[in-house]
């Protein structure tokens, strides 16, 4: 048995005041009208388990307004014993961060399953992976990536400085203020950063397009579905890129070549998703990204992610939706959010745990099959 979450508290978190939610291995439904709280609860579960919300980088902004402080408790099932965590923030201090009331080393290892458990989350605007722009999609990679190694996410950060730092640099050498020799000694920390960055997302892209591909088939049709990484400089030829670029990036003041400036195709029959994608099929395949990201996840770490869906159902129709509803069923355990449990049929809902949500308070938990 893999791990799951048992329960969840949050303190002043958004429009809970002080709420406790019990949770149950497999799907569990949560079931509220408009602006009651259903994604501020899929927000705060993410936040317990991963320590960061997947909604805004401002933590400023999951404090309940009028409060101080912000704090989530979860309970995680786990080899058979149970492990509890914690995440305190106050604006302006430092993230608290506690496994079994011990400070976790740093955040980054936390993020990457120092709960004992990872999420997968599905938010109506992660649309914006297939729909957006290349930073939207590297944010979707980085991001799964830094689940699964803290070794990434800190190379990922320390790059996104470097190329800074180098940027500032190009500004000055362009101004007079600089010599254009400095530049190769800062070539030389980026690139190092961004091979990192580089092997990371290669060594991923093989499962992650395979994922992919069956995951669309599966929500979609036979089409075939490909994922194509494009590179402004190849891993092999990147020093050089970099190099070659000098005189361009000083005139313009950034740095052209590199991994954050790279981007991914998601494709389907050969077209691109991003420019001629339909609303529908651009949000299928957000979700077979989403599916692949659990798929990679499982096969890197041998454990299932929790799948954190907002409001997945609303928009597909009845075939789509009870391939979700069993595909949530088998996994290790799923919180999806809904308006109307209308979208789930009766032998589904006797199956799942049914949590109610009203005005920021669980007002009601039920084991399956009420309406
Ligand atoms: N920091 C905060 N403090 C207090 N309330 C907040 C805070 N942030 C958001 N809210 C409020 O929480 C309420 C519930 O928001 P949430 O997004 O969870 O609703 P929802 O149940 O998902 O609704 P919908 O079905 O429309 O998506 C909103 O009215 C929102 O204004
Ligand atoms: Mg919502």
């Amino acid at each position: 048995m893999t791990s799951y979450l048992r329960a969840l508290r949050l303190v002043n978190f958004r429009n809970y005041p002080d709420d406790t939610v019990v949770l149950a291995p497999g799907l569990n439904v949560v079931v509220g009208d408009n602006a009651q709280g259903k994604t501020n609860l899929l927000e705060g579960i993410s936040f317990a388990v991963t320590g960061s919300s997947p909604r805004t980088p401002n933590d400023s902004e999951v404090v309940r307004w009028g409060r101080d402080f912000a704090r989530t408790e979860a309970r995680v099932y786990l080899d058979g014993g149970e492990r509890a965590v914690a995440v305190g923030y106050a604006p302006g201090q430092k993230k608290r961060v506690t496994v079994d009331g011990a400070p976790a080393p740093s955040l980054a290892t936390y993020a990457a399953g120092g709960a004992g458990v990872r999420v997968v989350t599905f938010l109506p605007d992660d649309i914006r992976i297939v729909k957006g722009a290349p930073a939207d999609r590297r944010e979707f990679l980085d991001g799964l990536l830094s689940t699964l190694r803290p070794a990434y996410a800190r190379a990922a950060i320390e790059y996104a400085k470097a190329v800074q730092q180098r940027n500032q640099l190009l500004r000055r050498i362009r101004d007079g203020f600089s010599s254009e020799r400095t530049l190769s000694t800062w070539d030389r920390k980026v690139v190092e950063l961004g091979e990192t960055v580089l092997r990371g997302r290669e060594a991923a892209l093989g499962p992650l397009e395979a994922y992919f591909a069956a995951s669309l088939r599966a929500l979609y049709g036979p089409e075939k579905a490909d994922v194509r990484y494009s590179y402004s400089a190849p891993l092999d030829g990147y020093a050089e890129a970099l190099r070659g670029a000098h005189s361009a990036d000083i005139e313009r003041g950034t740095t052209s070549v590199g991994p954050h400036r790279d981007d991914f195709g998601v494709l389907l029959g050969g077209v691109d998703l991003t420019t001629y994608g339909s609303q529908g099929q651009q949000r299928l395949a957000t979700l077979a990204l989403k599916f692949a990201a659990r798929d990679h996840v499982r096969g890197e770490t041998g454990e299932d992610p929790i799948l954190l869906f907002d409001d997945v159902m609303s928009e597909l129709d009845e075939r789509r939706r009870d391939y979700l509803a069993g595909y949530f069923l088998e996994s290790t355990q799923a919180v999806i959010t809904t308006t109307n449990l209308d979208y789930f049929d009766e032998d589904i809902l006797e199956r799942s745990h049914v949590v109610r949500i009203s005005g920021g308070a669980v007002s009601e938990t039920t084991s399956g099959g009420v309406r």
